[in-house]
């Protein structure tokens, strides 16, 4: 399988001022939203998988959570990269969401369809989604879009804030 970075040809073929278009129009009617099933695999004793949780269903995806004391055999069976391992691992529509993901990047992928294995924002940066710490200051973070052998910045993030 090629393994490319660039949008998919219907990513393409749909233009990208009518993805945001979608976006926009997603965003406007959240109850009309028809967001694809996630599955997230977490160690329940991980408080913070929790909180990712609460915000991705937030958003609107419906959650199936699949709980096992050691999320790192799946991590491995999906590709996700060593340096990019975090908690939770979650599952859509064929990509892998490794750990404190921005739901609105996850949405952005699924709108832009790039032929990727999926997303990660590695370890467990302060203020990011799940990860808020009263007191303590949101860190600037990377979303990564990674495939085998390949990572790209795909987003940066502080807090819940695209930079
Ligand atoms: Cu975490
Ligand atoms: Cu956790």
């Amino acid at each position: 399988m090629a393994i490319e970075f660039l949008p998919s040809r219907r990513a393409l073929m749909l233009g990208s001022a009518q993805a945001i278009a979608a976006l926009a129009l997603s965003r406007r009617s959240p109850a009309a939203e028809t967001l694809p099933k996630m599955t997230v695999t977490r160690d329940p004793s991980c408080g913070c998988c929790g909180n990712w949780v609460a915000h991705v269903k937030a958003a609107g995806f419906p959650v199936e959570v699949v709980e096992i004391a050691d999320v790192s055999p799946l991590k491995a069976r999906l590709g996700v990269p060593d340096d990019l391992t975090s908690c939770h691992t979650a599952e859509v529509e064929g990509y892998v969401v490794e750990g404190h993901v921005p739901a609105e990047a996850i949405k952005r992928l699924l709108i832009e369809r790039p032929q990727v294995r999926g997303l990660a924002v590695a370890g467990m940066p302060v203020g990011s989604p799940g990860m808020q710490v009263s007191g303590q200051a949101p860190q600037d973070y990377e979303v990564i879009i990674f495939a085998a052998g390949r990572q790209h910045v795909f987003a940066r993030y502080r807090g819940l804030q695209q930079l």
